[in-house]
């Protein structure tokens, strides 16, 4: 019994830190059909909905050994609508099953963003023999009192399940938070558990601020605070927040952290999510003070760099032993979501990404990066030689590989690079690309897909080549502040660029007429020395 026991702890520790390969491949995405993972622009790695129109991750939460992943859905067509709340599982966060649509639309109106718990302690008395419920947390949106300009039209409403997500049912007491002030934007509850103080807690966009409150048992909520109609980036409205302790690397500090989606108002257009970091006191959010000077005049701190990554929260009730912050968006932008030229579905999510929290000299900052489990996708990897180059260093001329399914990673030496712009370009035989890279002069890393493909759905869409934040002091890698690591995922319609292990981030998407069949390293303007030069090929999560 003993030894047992102990035998299970160190297959647990091992298991720890490498997610079992076979958990992680074995299972496909469900369904398999030949045709839907062949449609034009079909993300073969990424989560798509089967069909029709998807926005915002909601409900994030493990248990019993899944992930759920709750959306933002409307059945009936592919652009926004009524809104349901689709729904998947998933055991590695990649290849995932897909449910019935798991909320309905009702009297009190459609179901809009929030979150789900798992109520372990049964405080709501939802859950009946043992079982836990999870309960959900959401919006209900009347889009008919909305015409009234009454101003309460948003209202905030609780639905439980007792069979692991399966089934719901409806609170009968909803709303649970009715909107008394009458205000137009109020939404996107995002409820955890704050183990201090043994209760509830809700994080809600309430127009150009946030509203905290607290519960006992998820039904009866007593208003905290208002957070930050004086900070950050306000000129959009405010949507889709989250909030979490999370530890700072290197140390046993713990510190806040508080998401918020912004739209309009990013830095490069459309839709962004920034955040703060500070100190939860129990009634109220204090701002860390060295964090609150990134954020005077309207400027704020972003997740994301690139135009698509928008209303991404992250998962309740992960073990504590596995410990990670797990983070999912929406890979798109309010800009053009409803007119980007896929058929017969709209929408997909960014990578899972753990995030870390990092003391850096520029002051607190989160990393976001590829969760684990995505290094087993990578069915075979290819070390190229590293080499000094003018122009173009053709890695499909080192390897072939197929581009829009592949992981690359390199770095870039600067104390052996005089080149003013270097970076990474796919592209195909029409002359269509899609670059990212480093601009030496600015000290920004760029994206550009204005010569991407497809650009005529919106003129929103790829207006100019936009720039990220300049590379700061607490930005390079630790070990030598003169490389720059590349780390970049290519699906058939998006790359995700991670640099120095995501100290920042840049997702966009794109739509080339034909498949990027070549990939190179460019350098611009003189020589780059590039190192460490990695291709994993991906494997599709529908095969
Ligand atoms: C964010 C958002 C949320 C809202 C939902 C509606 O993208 O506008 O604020 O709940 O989408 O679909």
């Amino acid at each position: 019994m003993r030894f047992s026991l102990f035998l299970s702890i160190l297959l647990f520790i091992a298991c720890e830190n490498k997610p079992q390969p076979t958990a992680a491949v074995e299972k496909k995405t469900e369904p398999m059909s030949e045709e839907k993972y062949n449609e034009k622009y079909r993300p073969q790695y990424h989560f798509s909905p089967t069909e029709k129109w998807m926005n915002d991750p909601n409900g994030m939460v493990y248990f019993d050994g899944e992930y759920h992943l709750f959306y933002q859905y409307h059945p009936e067509s592919t652009v926004w609508g009524p809104m349901h709340w689709g729904h998947a599982v998933s055991k590695n966060m990649l290849h995932w099953e897909h449910l019935p649509v798991a909320l309905y639309p009702d009297d009190l109106g459609t179901i809009f963003s929030g979150s789900a718990v798992a109520d372990v302690e049964n405080t709501s008395g939802f859950g009946e023999d043992d079982k836990t419920p999870l309960v959900a947390i959401f919006t209900h949106h009347d889009a008919e009192k909305e015409k009234t300009d009454a101003g309460d039209h948003q209202v905030q409403s609780l639905a439980y399940s007792t069979d692991k997500g399966r089934t719901w049912t409806k609170y009968a007491g909803n709303p649970v938070l009715p909107n008394a002030e009458k205000i137009r934007d109020y939404r996107d509850p995002k409820v955890i558990w704050d183990e201090a103080r043994n209760q509830w807690l809700m994080v809600l966009a309430a127009k150009d601020r946030l509203r905290f409150y607290a519960s006992k048992n998820l039904k009866d909520w007593t208003y905290l605070s208002d957070f930050g109609n004086e900070y950050g980036d306000r000129a959009g409205v405010w949507e889709c927040p989250d909030i979490f302790p999370l530890r700072v690397e290197g140390s046993d500090a713990i510190k806040y952290v508080l998401i918020l989606s912004l739209n309009p108002g990013a830095p490069n257009g459309g839709s962004g999510t920034q955040y703060f970091i500070g100190d939860w006191n129990g009634k109220e959010f204090i701002i860390d003070p060295a964090f609150e000077k990134d954020i005077q005049n309207g400027k704020g701190v972003w997740m994301d760099y690139g135009r698509d990554n928008y209303a991404g929260v992250t998962w309740s009730n992960i073990d504590p032993r596995d410990g990670r912050r797990l983070f999912l968006g929406w890979m798109s932008n309010w800009d053009y979501a409803r007119e980007v030229p896929t058929e017969t579905w709209r929408g997909a999510m960014t990578i899972p990404r753990t995030l870390t929290l990092h003391k850096t000299a520029a002051g607190y900052r989160l990393q976001n990066r590829p969760v684990r489990e995505v290094e087993y996708l990578a069915k075979a990897s290819h070390s190229l030689p590293k080499k000094t180059f003018a122009n173009s260093y053709l890695l499909t001329g080192e390897v072939p590989f197929k581009v829009v399914q592949s992981r690359i990673q390199f770095t870039i030496d600067r104390s052996k690079t005089t080149a003013q712009e270097f970076g990474l370009r796919i592209f195909n035989k029409a002359g269509e690309e899609y670059r990212v890279g480093y601009d030496a002069k600015t000290k920004r890393f760029f994206s550009d897909r204005t010569e991407s493909g497809d650009l005529g759905f919106s003129d929103k869409f790829a207006t100019e080549k936009h720039n990220t934040e300049m590379l700061t002091a607490g930005q390079e890698t630790s070990e030598n502040a003169d490389l720059i690591k590349f780390d970049i995922l290519l699906d058939r319609a998006s790359a995700e660029t991670f640099i120095n292990d995501g100290s920042i981030a840049v997702t966009d998407i794109f739509f080339p007429n034909e498949e990027y069949d070549r990939a190179e390293i460019f350098a611009l303007g003189g020589e780059a020395k590039a190192t460490e030069v990695k291709i994993f090929e991906m494997r599709s999560v529908w095969q």
